[in-house]
């Protein structure tokens, strides 16, 4: 495999949460597991620079058939600075998407993570 990718984590570090912040060559990264596999994201929040991924990890609000469902529940991370909302798996803000969080793929080989 390339060399482009960095080790963030192993599986085994998420045995006692869904979440890992790494720092990488001076870049914060945290790394999130969720029902569908990992995600890693920059933390560094695009509102006032707050530390975006070590928040309250939930889910969200849907309308399904006009009615109010919780849903997505570990794939919803608030900033604790001023609670801006961002989606796990894309990096986006749940109210206004033109605002993201850099996202970086994660490569999963032989139980550890890497990202790239
Ligand atoms: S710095 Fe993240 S919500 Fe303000």
């Amino acid at each position: 495999m390339s060399d482009d990718r960095v080790h963030v984590a192993s599986v085994e570090d998420f045995e006692d949460g869904s979440r890992v912040v790494v720092d990488v060559e001076g870049r914060e990264i945290a790394v999130f597991r969720t029902d569908d596999g990992f995600y890693a994201l920059s933390n560094y929040c695009v509102h006032q620079g707050g530390p975006a991924c070590e928040g309250a990890i939930t889910g969200t609000l849907d309308v399904e058939d006009g009615d109010l469902v919780y849903d997505r529940e570990g794939e919803i991370v608030s900033c604790p600075w001023h609670g801006w909302e961002f989606d796990v798996t894309t990096g986006e803000h749940l109210a206004d998407p033109a605002y993201r969080l850099p996202t970086y793929e994660v490569v999963r080989d032989d139980g550890e993570l890497y990202v790239r």
